[in-house]
C-alpha cells in the first residue's frame, strides 16, 4: 500500500478580543456597509497587547491536543510555523512552541505571506514521505493587528489575529495531500508588503514597517492565481472540479472567494467561509477555516479538500488533501451554529 502524508490532528484558536465594524466606525473614516459589501467581514479577533504569535500557536496546538488527545504530539520530531509575525528574528517561533510542550523535535518559522501554511504542509509532507520526519506539527499563527497602521482604513478594516495547527504524518491510501502548486513573483512585491530591516524594496517602494497594499492590484492578481493555481492543483492531485467535496480557501475577501468558487463551478454549500468572523489573518486562515469546517460536521473520511492562498510578495500555493486516515478520532467538537455563514450583500467595483 502506497503511504502519504496526511492531516490526522487539527485545531485552532482566535483571540478573545472582538473588534466590531461599528468599533472601527469610531476610529476612522469608514462604514459597517462599506466594510461588508466591499469584503464579507462583519468582525475581527485581535489579540492583546501582550499577546504574541507564539502564544496563538501555543494555543492553537493546545486546541489539537483538546480535541484529538495528547498522543496527537506523541512523536512530533518537527515543527513548523508558518508567519509573518514572529515573536522576534530569532530564535524561532517555533523553538518556543516546541520548548512549551516538550518537544524532542527540531524547530523552524516559514516565511511566505499568506500562503506560508500550505507552504509549510508542503515542506511537511515532503518531509514525511521521504522518511526525513516521522511528524510534523505544522502551524500558522499571526499577530497581523501589530503591524496595521490604524490610520491606513484600507487596511486596517481587514486583517485579523489567529492560530491553526495540524499533525501531518504518514497516512495509508488513498488518504493524504496531492502533490501541491506553490509559486512566488516578487515583481509585485510593491503591491503587498509588510515590516523592514532597513532598505526598500527593489523599485523603491519605501518600507515603514505596517502593512502597505494596492488592494486593487492585489484584487486583480488574487482572482487570476485562485483560478490558476486551483485548476493545477486538481490536476496534480488527478482529479476534476466536480471530485472537489469542500473548497476551502484564504478567507481574505469574501468577493474573491465566491469568484474562485464561480469560476469552479461548485455550489455555495461546498464553500467554507469564516472571513465574515475572523477577517484576513494571513497564515492561519486556512487551518482556522478547516477546524471550523470540522466542528460543523462538513468533512468526513474520503472527502477530497481543495485548498488555495494568495498573499504577499506576491505568493501563491495549492493542494488538495483526501481527508481522514488518522487514528486520533474525529477531533470535532460541536459549537453553537454561527450565525453570519455567508454575507450576502456583496458591492464594489474592483
Ligand atoms: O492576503 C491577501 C490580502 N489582501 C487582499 O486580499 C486584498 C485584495 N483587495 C481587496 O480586497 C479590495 O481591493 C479592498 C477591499 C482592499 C478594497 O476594495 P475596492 O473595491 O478595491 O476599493 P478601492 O480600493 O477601489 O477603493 C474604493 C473607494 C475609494 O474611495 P474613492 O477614491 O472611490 O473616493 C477608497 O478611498 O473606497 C475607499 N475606501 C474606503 N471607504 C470606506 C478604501 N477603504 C475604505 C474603508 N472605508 N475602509
Amino acid at each position: 500500500m502506497t503511504t502519504r502524508a496526511g492531516i490526522t490532528a487539527l485545531g485552532a484558536y482566535a483571540p478573545s478580543t472582538v473588534l466590531e465594524n461599528a468599533d472601527l466606525e469610531k476610529r476612522m473614516d469608514t462604514s459597517d456597509a462599506w466594510i461588508r459589501t466591499r469584503t464579507g467581514i462583519r468582525r475581527r479577533h485581535v489579540a492583546a497587547e501582550d499577546e504574541f504569535t507564539s502564544d496563538l500557536a501555543f494555543r492553537a496546538v493546545e486546541d489539537l491536543v483538546d480535541r484529538f488527545g495528547p498522543e496527537a504530539l506523541d512523536g512530533v520530531d518537527m515543527v513548523i510555523v508558518a508567519t509573518n509575525t514572529p515573536d522576534a528574528l530569532f530564535p524561532a517561533t517555533a523553538a518556543l512552541v516546541q520548548h512549551r510542550f516538550g518537544l524532542k523535535a527540531g524547530a523552524f518559522d516559514l516565511l511566505a505571506a499568506c500562503p506560508g501554511w500550505l507552504y509549510a504542509l508542503s515542506v511537511a509532507k515532503a518531509y514525511v514521505e521521504s522518511g526525513q520526519s516521522k511528524k510534523v506539527l505544522a502551524i500558522g499563527a499571526e499577530a497581523l493587528t501589530k503591524l496595521i497602521d490604524w490610520e491606513d482604513r484600507s487596511t486596517a478594516v481587514l486583517f485579523g489575529d489567529g492560530g491553526g495547527a495540524a499533525v501531518i504524518e504518514p497516512v495509508d491510501a488513498p488518504y493524504g495531500l496531492a502533490p501541491m502548486v506553490l509559486g512566488a513573483d516578487g515583481g509585485g512585491a510593491q503591491h503587498l508588503h509588510a515590516g523592514a530591516i532597513g532598505r526598500c524594496l527593489p523599485d523603491g517602494t519605501k518600507l515603514d514597517g505596517k502593512v502597505r497594499m494596492n488592494g486593487r492590484e492585489v484584487f486583480k492578481f488574487a482572482v487570476r492565481v485562485m483560478d490558476t493555481a486551483t485548476i493545477e492543483a486538481i490536476d496534480a492531485a488527478g482529479l476534476t472540479p466536480d471530485d472537489i467535496g469542500l473548497f476551502v480557501p484564504h478567507q481574505a475577501n469574501f468577493r474573491i472567494i465566491d469568484a474562485a468558487r464561480e469560476r469552479l463551478g461548485l455550489h455555495p454549500d461546498r464553500v467554507v467561509v469564516t472571513v465574515d468572523e475572523y477577517g484576513n489573518n494571513s497564515t492561519a486562515s486556512i487551518p482556522l477555516a478547516l477546524t471550523h469546517a470540522l466542528d460543523e460536521g462538513r468533512i468526513a473520511d474520503g472527502d477530497r479538500l481543495l485548498m488555495v492562498a494568495f498573499g504577499g510578495g506576491l505568493s501563491w500555493a495549492a493542494g488538495v488533501v483526501v481527508w481522514g486516515g488518522g487514528r486520533y478520532g474525529d477531533g470535532r467538537r460541536p459549537t453553537a451554529a454561527r450565525t453570519s455563514a455567508a454575507p450576502l450583500e456583496l458591492g464594489g467595483t474592483t
